[in-house]
């Protein structure tokens, strides 16, 4: 890699700004000071800039308590974003892994792998996502047997050109639902429960495959540990 490049992509520093502060001598490769911004960085040069080492930051796997209003998107909109509750470098270049609405809280991945990403989200790979969803209207009786077998077999919600998979819905009151879903469309629970004429008012994601919050309290993140990474290979 070059060294302008490993700069940037090290500090928060712009190519352009990376090439200036060379040029004033603040960059060293293995001791010496390096001018040339093309030169080829090593895995095993040791590059340090103001006397600082500089590290490449490795592929990353987080897990955060999304609180509500604030947004799982790459750009700052009305909310701010779950990447900006993350105190890690370069956090901005963590993408979440399927989203959450701003209103709904609960468990969210970020990462930087997206292959990994992929895995998570795709639905041939059938990864559980739990929902806790608190209903406007109560859900019991015959109704909750026609929701529980509708959502098991799978339906058309508006706009799609495919039914929803098999879904497991358990009731946990009258108004607190248990959905279990293995894709994420959008906006999908939510859609599910107005296609049996109810409205969702509280949304809580609860796991996605063996991952669950634990202790996390809102708004905390904590970033996986290896085992957890590889449950989803
Ligand atoms: N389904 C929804 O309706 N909203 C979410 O945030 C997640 C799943």
């Amino acid at each position: 890699m070059r060294l302008d490049r490993f700069l940037a992509e090290t500090t928060e520093l712009t190519r352009s700004l990376a090439k200036k502060a060379m040029h004033r001598g603040e960059v060293t490769v293995n001791g010496a000071v390096v001018k040339q911004s093309a030169t080829h960085i090593a895995s095993d040069d040791r590059v340090e800039w103001a006397g600082q080492p500089l590290a490449l930051v490795g592929l990353r796997y987080v897990m955060l308590h999304k609180p509500a209003d604030v947004e799982c998107t790459a750009r700052r909109g009305l909310y701010p974003r779950a990447v900006d509750l993350v105190d890690l470098p370069k956090a901005e270049r963590l993408q979440p892994v399927g989203r959450l609405d701003a209103d709904t809280t609960g468990l969210v991945l970020l990462t930087d792998d997206g292959q990994w990403a992929h895995r998570v989200t795709s639905p041939r790979k059938r990864c559980a996502k739990v929902y806790r969803a608190t209903l406007a209207e109560a859900l019991q009786g015959e109704a909750l047997a026609e929701a529980v077998s509708r959502f098991a077999e799978g339906f058309m919600l508006e706009g799609e050109e495919k039914p929803t998979l098999p879904a497991q819905l358990v009731m946990h009151g009258s108004h607190d639902a248990e959905l279990t879903l293995y894709e994420g469309r959008y906006h999908q629970v939510k859609r599910m429960f107005a296609a049996i004429g109810n409205h969702v008012t509280a949304l809580h994601r609860e796991s996605i495959g063996p991952l669950s919050l634990g202790t996390l309290a809102q708004g905390e993140w904590r970033e996986l540990s290896v085992d957890e990474v590889a449950a989803f290979s």
